[in-house]
């Protein structure tokens, strides 16, 4: 079973982080070069604005306080799915996994940040052209990295509705890739649940099963097991999702992974979400009924305690999830 430790209360924030003062002045990866952020322009003819054509990565920093040291979690994992995003877009002769590693490290590294941080690489489609297509377009790439806090409520618990609104499927937009354009469907699901009152929304696949959030994957516990749905209900192949099985098989707690109906919500004893941006979000309320006691459940609240001592960098067991970025000298 998993073991119960306090050990941090990561700080609550707003539903979404506000952009820091001074964006401009940092230094980010674009079209080759390192420059200013503010320096980093495209033409408003770019493909990739035009119709969505990119693909990118939220990777998190976390700064250890205890070892003066910024970490940037499952780096690796999170450029072999971009390169993965990439095959789906058409976008060939991408640096390998090491050069883009290097490359992303470096704009962190660059920035000298002692703090939570946020890492975004993106393939784009750069070629200035109406035309809607993948084939025959050239790309670039551009990583930014900025101060970071939490990305929703992550102690009291989130409040969740059932969005109207459907997931792409795998046959119209892959869910698989992490495409800029999809990224719209999400938009819609988030807008819903936050303009009903809620902080988040759990969305359906065309077929009705449960899918995930709006950039979040998600877990329930029911009679002590922790169900998520499988990669072939449309879902975001999580790297978090992923880090999750390690830490539930490690503390031998049962895990399954299954579709999931939406009524299955209403009945689970507890429930949370999980992804670079919430982390682990205990879920305490779907569609106006409470989950289990309508608090954060004990499972989702060892997990979530394992992962933040984990990314902090404080159990040797998980030091292979974390790149040391900067050292403060
Ligand atoms: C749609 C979607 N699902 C799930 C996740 C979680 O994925 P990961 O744990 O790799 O960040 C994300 C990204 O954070 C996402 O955008």
């Amino acid at each position: 079973m998993l073991t119960q430790k306090t050990t941090e209360t990561p700080q609550t924030g707003p539903h979404s982080a506000p952009a820091p003062a001074g964006l401009d002045d940092l230094t980010c990866y674009f079209e080759g070069s390192f420059v200013p952020l503010g320096d980093a322009k495209v033409n408003i003819m770019t493909h990739a604005f035009m119709y969505g054509t990119a693909t990118f990565e939220g990777i998190r920093g976390y700064w250890s306080e205890e070892r003066q040291t910024l970490f940037g979690l499952f780096v690796r994992e999170h450029v072999e799915r971009l390169r993965q995003s990439c095959r789906i877009l058409l976008i060939d002769d991408v640096p390998s996994v090491d050069e883009l590693t290097g490359i992303i490290l470096e704009t962190a590294r660059r920035n000298d940040f002692h703090e939570d941080v946020y890492i975004r690489p993106s393939f784009y489609k750069s070629t200035r052209a109406i035309g809607v297509r993948l084939h025959n377009l050239e790309h670039q790439l551009y990583v930014v990295s900025l101060p970071f806090g939490n990305y929703i409520d992550i102690d009291a618990g989130v409040r969740v509705m059932t969005s109207s609104w459907r997931r792409n499927a795998d046959e119209a937009l892959p869910a698989r890739g992490k495409i800029v354009g999809g990224y719209v469907n999400m938009a819609f699901q988030k807008s819903e649940a936050e303009l009903n009152g809620y902080d988040e929304a759990v969305v359906l696949t065309a077929d009705g099963h449960v899918n995930e959030a709006s950039a979040a994957n998600l877990f329930v516990v029911r009679d002590g097991v922790c169900l998520t749905p499988p990669v072939n209900d449309d879902i975001l192949e999580g790297v978090t999702r992923k880090a999750i099985f390690q830490l539930l098989a490690d503390e031998g707690a049962p895990y399954e992974v299954r579709s999931i109906d939406r009524s299955e919500l209403y009945i689970a004893d507890e429930m949370f979400l999980c992804g670079t941006g919430v982390q682990v979000s205990p879920v305490v309320e779907i569609d106006h009924r409470q989950i289990g006691a309508g608090s954060v459940g004990p499972i989702t609240r060892a997990v979530k305690e394992r992962y933040f001592d984990a990314v902090r960098g404080r159990l040797p067991q998980y030091e292979h999830w974390l790149t040391p970025i900067t050292r403060r000298a």
